[in-house]
């Protein structure tokens, strides 16, 4: 079953444990990043926890070894279950996220390619097929790939097996759910779901597609 990622970035507490609370039964996990945090602080964490979702920390973590592992110290010990990071800053720090997620029993996920246009621009020529390898080399749980580009989503799956892929892109960026479904492990949606009118009803109907 193709699991389904709430991205939730709004800026309102308030907004945010409601859209939650009325998508929690169709949804699989929960995506947190930047602007959310930001705008709430990290205690945003505990109140999304009483909704028994994994929480996905996108804090896209790219420094070096040792501000890579203060980061994932801190987004652990806080309650995330997750950590997305990127992966072109190189094996050890990419790696450094990896041994701090696995030694708080969580996950890593390792950015192979981003969704957006701009992303080919480094991206491609080889270098997502380079930071797919990486990931499968310091046994990061799986990469995020881009729902706008199937295509490069099966080039991706080739390099790393059976490893977990999560693909942002789907809805607002243009990606067809129906079509990034059965190629990934998860789907994460943000827009779609938190500005519609009825977020429950969009995650419900997101919640659907099955590959
Ligand atoms: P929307 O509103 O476009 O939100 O459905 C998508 C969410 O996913 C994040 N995002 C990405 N994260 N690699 C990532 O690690 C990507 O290529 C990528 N594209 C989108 C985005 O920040 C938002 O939270």
């Amino acid at each position: 079953m193709t699991e389904l990622i709430l991205s939730l970035d709004v800026l309102d507490k308030t907004e945010a444990c409601a859209i939650a609370k009325s998508c929690a039964p169709y949804i699989d996990a929960i995506k947190v990043g930047y602007p959310l945090v930001l705008a709430t602080g990290l205690s945003i964490v505990r109140d999304l926890a009483d909704l028994g979702l994994p929480l996905i920390a996108d804090f896209k973590v790219a420094d070096i070894p040792n501000t890579n592992r203060l980061i994932c110290e801190a987004v652990f010990s806080a309650g995330f279950d997750a950590v997305i990071a990127h992966g072109f800053v190189g094996p050890d720090a990419a790696r450094t996220c990896v041994e701090v997620a696995h030694s708080h029993g969580g996950a890593a996920y390792i950015v192979a390619e981003m969704s957006h246009p701009g992303a080919t621009e480094f991206f491609h020529g080889g270098v997502a097929e380079r930071i797919a390898e990486l990931a499968v080399a310091v046994r990061a749980d799986g990469i995020i790939a881009p729902a706008t580009r199937p295509e490069r989503i099966v080039r991706l799956r080739e390099i790393i097996g059976k490893k977990t892929i999560y693909s942002p892109g789907v809805g607002a960026q243009g990606g067809d759910p129906d079509a990034v479904a059965r190629l990934v492990d998860g789907i994460i949606v943000g827009r779609s779901i938190y500005a519609a009118e009825d977020p429950a009803a969009e995650a419900e109907r997101l919640s659907r597609i099955r590959r």
